[in-house]
């Protein structure tokens, strides 16, 4: 189907300007002033900014985790996403131990077969790297998983050791794949973890008094060291603090390979959420944790100085009824994640343009471009330029929303609570294209279903030399 898309403001990570859009077979096949062509449908987007459809690098939907499983599946995660303005995810695929990374991708591929919204991709969770095995890296990507997630926290769940480490990494940095990493001491964190037990402490907030920023600190620092020796691009996933981000500066400094990603969670929320009463810090209860306030001006200044290239959101919801209350008795049976993919969008803008810390096209930079470039996706998603993917938000610069479980415009999560109760957000998403079909608009769903897995391309040294 042909779509014309009529007098909106397209901005870029590096465009601004107003003009037309049309699209045909999926594809933007014209971009100009007052472009004089039929189309199927006709979109008025005066007064509203044009932008590539959000891509959120790191979700878990449909994950065994905590003794429970990720409240949202490829149904209700993509359909969030899409509402809030996100045209693709990357969702982590796991190995189990001790069986092979391909039974893995055949389990992902089968949970979101046909139920995806919107298009998706899988990084690997390495858990387990015998030398028998990494062949197995080269053949994944091939089939378009050219990214792989690997483990220094969660001792005994998806933890490996150092060698493995090292090992993936080699093969990683060989084959010209990232690796993307959890960067935080587990093995001392569960000492640490041990010792408030022993004192009889079990409520949610020493979660985070458990989980030092020095720890995190120590991981970043330690799984650069191994890249640069094993020679490949790094991707530090979720970075929460100041001590954390110091390492990444240091290291790009001498000129390492390491890009990093930072979460709305650690931009906007912060550590006193834990004191909330009774057991409401369980809804926060996430990792690494929510720090100190004053992290979030270093977080932010980050993004600004491009220290920090990407906002993902990590998205792993549990509901509070019966899943985060697993934890009742303990903070060490809580699963850990929290809800967000709907609300990116809409928090980055808010916080970020309208507040002054970054410009329109830093906006669409940190929320698709650098994403799509970091793993493989550019140009076929994360800008709109003839020839790309019509994956397109059709943006209200003025809408204010208040972000609610109750809202039904800002929630279609299937989680029973929100991380962002409360917040008041100016700048909203009113419709979506994906691959030209017509998905979301003005806030109604137009289709079910259609996203596609995307095979990515390699990531290595040829793009963040
Ligand atoms: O608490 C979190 N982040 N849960 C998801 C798993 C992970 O470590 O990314
Ligand atoms: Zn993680
Ligand atoms: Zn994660």
């Amino acid at each position: 189907m042909s779509v014309l898309i009529k007098n909106g403001r397209i901005v870029t990570a590096v465009d601004d300007y107003h003009a037309d859009i049309y699209i045909e077979d999926e594809k933007i096949s014209m971009i100009g002033k007052d472009l004089q062509v039929e189309a199927a449908k006709v979109i008025d987007a005066s007064d509203r900014l044009v932008i590539p459809g959000g891509i959120d690098p790191h979700t878990h939907f449909d994950m065994p985790f905590g003794g429970t499983r990720s409240a949202d599946d490829f149904e209700s995660g993509p359909r969030a996403a899409a509402f809030g303005g996100t045209t693709c995810v990357i969702d982590f695929a796991i190995q189990s131990k001790g069986s092979s990374t391909f039974e893995g991708l055949d389990t992902w591929h089968q949970k979101a077969d046909g139920k995806s919204l919107i298009d998706y991709a899988f990084h690997m969770i390495i858990t387990d790297m015998p030398d028998s095995r990494l062949p197995e890296m080269q053949k994944l990507a091939d089939e378009g998983v050219t990214s792989y997630k690997l483990f220094m926290a969660y001792p005994g769940v998806l933890y490996v050791d150092d060698g493995t480490l090292y090992r993936a990494f080699r093969q990683a940095g060989e084959n010209g794949t990232r690796i993307c990493m959890h960067a935080e001491n587990g093995i001392v964190i569960d000492e640490i973890i041990k010792e408030a037990l022993a004192d009889g402490h079990t409520e949610p907030k020493y979660h985070g008094l458990t989980r030092p920023t020095r720890m995190e600190a120590e991981g970043v620092y330690r799984s650069i060291a191994i890249a640069e020796v094993a020679k490949v691009p790094l991707y530090i996933v979720h970075l929460s603090c100041s001590d954390a981000l110091e390492e990444v500066k240091r290291a790009r400094a001498r000129g390492v390979d390491v890009i990093a990603e930072t979460c709305p969670q650690y931009l906007f929320l912060d550590q006193s959420y834990y004191d909330q009463e009774g057991f409401e810090g369980a809804k926060y209860v996430m990792t690494p944790a929510l720090r100190e306030k004053w992290n979030q001006d270093e977080l932010w200044q980050g993004l600004k100085f491009r220290d920090l290239e990407t906002i993902a959101t990590d998205h792993c919801p549990f509901c509070f009824k019966d899943q985060k209350e697993l934890g009742l008795d303990s903070f060490t049976k809580i699963p850990n994640g929290a809800p967000g993919v709907e609300n990116r969008m809409s928090l980055i803008y808010n916080g970020g343009v309208v507040k002054g810390r970054m410009d329109l096209n830093r906006f669409v930079e940190v929320t698709s471009t650098a994403a799509a470039k970091a793993f493989g996706l550019f140009p076929k998603k994360g800008t709109i330029a003839v020839g790309t993917d019509a994956d397109i938000v059709i943006f209200d610069p003025e809408r204010t929303e208040t972000i609610s479980v109750k809202n039904p415009c800002t929630h279609h999560m299937r989680v029973d609570y929100s991380a962002y109760e409360g917040f008041e957000v100016k700048g909203f998403t009113e419709t979506v294209l994906s691959r030209g079909r017509v998905i979301i608009e003005n806030n109604e769903q137009k289709i079910e279903r259609g996203g596609q897995f995307v095979k990515r391309a390699l990531t290595g040294a040829h793009l963040s030399g």
